[in-house]
């Protein structure tokens, strides 16, 4: 007789359920991917009238029922649009979405942000959230780490798991920083290992910044499958151990930052956690000159895109550039 130590329970909304990256998503958390096999999880599915109808039209998910983990994802980008266009039809669900987590939700729970812009939408959730530690919304730049890793790793001609302690820096979206500095690959600087500085600078970095456009000009949609590998890695960060030494990176809230980034935006950094679904910043990155050009131009547009969304966190009138 088999005998299995039951969990407890952890409740998992999902918003856009019925969309593209939910449709990857919900079955991997539904069979014990994400959470473990001995681990009861319960679904509690958001969406719009058509996502009703679509999860109608699937048994298997219209049989389950059911908040410490919170996963948004929304309004996909299609081609040709910017992230900022985004900014209108999104922002306003934000809010609603922090006013309703506020008023009902677990001071505990943890809030994955994946709709775009990723970054700016945490923060109108959490500023629409007070009761909430800001510390618990998190943007999505775990796809962004995927993607750098997979480049660097391609390059070096290693596998995947050899590239560790990569930070992508900032906002998700062009302007983000994916790290070179600190990265290693089999343990070793990257900079040791990539000969090559100059691919480095320019190539790999504008191919991680441009990876999402790409795919949507490539399909006509924004990658779903990737971006659903990408949360799941994400929770597991959360609710796993970081192995000694290494790091992973996710959109933070800045306030209390060791690394002289403007307070009260959602910044992408490198974090720890010892599995409790906890994070701290990790201390011990160096910079150069580079890296700190790059970081100030994400920081600037993050700056700016809050200034743009001030009237959907209470803070004024929205100035948009
Ligand atoms: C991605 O990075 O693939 C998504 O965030 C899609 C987008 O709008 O860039």
């Amino acid at each position: 007789e088999e005998t299995r130590s039951w969990k407890k329970l952890i409740n998992i909304a999902v918003s856009g359920a019925a969309g593209m990256i939910a449709n990857h998503l919900l079955f991997k958390i539904a069979s014990g991917e994400v959470f473990g096999p001995n681990q009861p999880v319960a679904l509690k599915l958001l969406g719009s009238e058509r996502s009703i109808q679509a999860l109608e039209a699937n048994p298997s998910m219209n049989s389950l029922n059911s908040q410490n983990f919170l996963l948004f994802c929304i309004s996909p980008r299609g081609p040709g649009m910017e992230r900022a266009d985004l900014l209108d039809i999104n922002g306003q669900i934000y809010a609603e979405q922090g006013k309703a987590l506020n008023a009902v939700a677990s001071r505990n729970v943890k809030v994955i942000v994946v709709g775009n812009p990723c970054n700016t939408n945490a923060l109108i959730c959490l500023k629409n959230a007070p009761n909430i530690p800001a510390k618990n919304f998190h943007a999505l730049t775990r796809l962004d780490e995927n993607r750098a890793k997979c480049q660097l790793a391609l390059k070096a001609g290693v596998f995947y798991d050899k590239v560790s302690n990569v930070t992508i820096w900032g906002n998700h979206s062009t302007t983000q920083v994916p790290d070179f500095l600190n990265a290693r690959i089999d343990g070793l600087p990257v900079k040791e290992v990539v000969r090559d500085h100059k691919w480095l600078e320019e190539e790999f970095t504008e191919k991680v910044q441009k990876r999402g456009g790409a795919l949507i000009q490539k399909w006509g949609r924004s990658s779903a499958a990737s971006t659903s590998v990408s949360i799941v890695d994400a929770i597991r960060s959360l609710i796993t151990p970081t192995p000694e030494g290494d790091w992973f990176s996710s959109g933070v809230y800045t306030d209390g930052n060791p690394y002289g980034i403007t307070e009260g935006i959602v910044f992408s950094m490198p974090c720890r956690s010892k599995g409790d679904g906890d994070y701290e910043l990790v201390k011990d990155v160096i910079f150069d000159d580079y890296l700190r050009k790059r970081i100030a131009k994400t920081e600037a547009e993050l700056l700016a895109e809050k200034r743009c969304v001030a009237h959907l966190t209470g803070e004024g009138i929205a100035v948009c550039d």
